[in-house]
């Protein structure tokens, strides 16, 4: 790829504009990305009930693992008061005006609208019961991250940084046009925005911006990475379905819930002290990392990263000192897959390398029994011979914040009462 005139390079330059945010950043991304963004629908009757639906509109591998985008931004909002029917009115026109400008698609621009339990304690009346949301917390012994408190989260993603620029500008409310759609409303006009951030997935980009805090300044991350830590993760057979994610009754039937964290990665001892094969050991399985199972960033896995062939995790900790991130998920999977699925990205937030942590389950409860699957408290502590056990990826990793959220069906995602409907 060519450097520009100041020596960025394109991509990277896409990257940390979406980082940046704002008209400025918009329009020099515009300039330079010179794209066609294919234009949204006229008629909604033709998009599906789920916001979450995103599987079958995004692009495949040739494996035929889902593709996720590779820009994405989360805008935190506030909301002072109780809905109106007004609000629920604008707030239903500006994501419509989405909906109109751009494709579902890698190409145009994919959204979600989510609520967070301190939205819903504003009503008289309590979530049903086919709804778990509870508020965040910590979730190991070796954490305190900030449990984040915004009313409602809106997730864009696409392919072209200034596709998702673009969109957060105009839910902003601050452009009239859209992929030359008009933008006749925005969440701005009912919600005020807390907070924004941002990130990237996808061969090259962590590569492209490695020069930042947590990574070592020898610039280890492989090229083609499509995360920082150097490995594929997102294969079809180590994803829940959408099926599996979707609330199945009541009056959110049709919705899913979303856990949004904030991770810090420290990826010095990643990549200047452990070997390739110790980093396959610890994010697959020691047994993967002797038969030499992953190529590279394992696109030679195709969609099934085979975990059966890992043992049992607790025995793997006690003969070999070491235990696989993955290796300890399979006991929580259910009909042999997991029961979340994972969207999330990487960032230079807070100029540190991060993770943003996205997973949607049908109860939060799920990510939980996961999360705790990944502490993996069984396995820690000493092996027999006093060696400290190497506990997946663990210790690489600082949870800093934890959000959880209801994402509603399309049909009541605006400013959704308990009940489900604006009454
Ligand atoms: C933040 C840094 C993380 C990185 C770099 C990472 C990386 C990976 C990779 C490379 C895989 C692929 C191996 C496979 O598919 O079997 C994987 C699988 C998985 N990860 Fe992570 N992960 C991270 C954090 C988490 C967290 C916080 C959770 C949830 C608590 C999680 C849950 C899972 C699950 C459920 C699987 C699939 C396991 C299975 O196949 O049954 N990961 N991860």
């Amino acid at each position: 790829m060519l450097p520009d005139s100041r020596g960025v390079s394109r991509r990277a330059f896409l990257k940390s504009a979406v980082a940046i945010g704002g008209a400025s950043a918009l329009a020099a991304c515009m300039e330079r990305e010179e794209v066609d963004v294919p234009s949204g629908v006229d008629d909604p009757s033709s998009l599906p009930e789920r916001q979450h639906a995103w599987n079958d509109v995004l692009s495949r591998d040739d494996a035929g693992n889902v593709v996720p985008p590779r820009h994405h931004a989360l805008v935190h909002l506030d909301l002072d008061d109780t809905p109106t029917a007004d609000d629920r009115e604008t707030v239903e026109a500006a994501l419509r005006v989405l909906e109109r400008a751009y494709e579902r698609s890698n190409d145009g621009v994919l959204a979600t609208l989510g609520y967070s339990p301190v939205y819903f304690d504003r009503f008289d009346s309590e979530l049903p019961e086919s709804v778990h949301l509870p508020e965040p917390r910590s979730l190991s012994d070796f954490e305190d991250p900030a449990l984040d408190t915004p009313d409602a989260i809106l997730h864009l993603a696409s392919d072209h940084a200034s596709a998702v620029l673009e969109a957060e500008e105009a839910v902003r409310g601050n452009r009239d046009t859209a992929n030359g759609v008009d933008v006749d409303a925005a969440l701005a006009d009912v919600f005020s925005v807390a907070d924004r951030r941002s990130g990237f997935v996808g061969e090259g980009l962590p590569a492209e911006n490695q020069d930042t805090d947590g990574v070592p300044d020898s610039e280890p991350v492989p090229e083609d990475a499509p995360f920082y830590m150097g490995f594929e993760s997102d294969f079809e057979k180590s994803q829940a379905t959408e099926d599996r994610v979707t609330i199945q009754s009541g009056p959110f039937a049709g919705g899913t819930t979303q856990h949004a964290s904030h991770i810090d990665l420290n990826l010095t001892q990643w990549y200047e002290q452990d070997d390739r094969e110790s980093r396959v050991a610890q994010m697959f399985c020691p047994a993967h990392a002797d038969s030499g199972a992953v190529e590279g960033t394992g696109g030679n896995l195709g969609t099934d990263p085979g975990m059966d062939d890992c043992g049992d995790p607790v025995e793997t900790g006690e003969d070999r000192g070491v235990v696989g991130h993955s290796q300890k998920l399979q006991r929580v999977r259910e009909d042999g897959r997991p029961v979340i699925l994972r969207r999330d990205f990487d960032s230079t937030d807070g100029g540190h390398a991060g993770v943003h942590f996205l997973a949607l389950q049908r109860e939060i409860a799920a990510f939980e029994r996961t999360r705790e699957a990944m502490n993996g408290d069984e396995v820690s502590g000493e092996t027999p011979v006093g060696r400290k056990r190497n506990n997946g990826i663990r210790q690489y990793l600082s949870v800093t914040h934890r959000g959880n959220y209801l994402l509603p069906p399309r049909s009541t995602r605006a400013l959704p009462t308990p009940e489900g409907s604006d009454a």
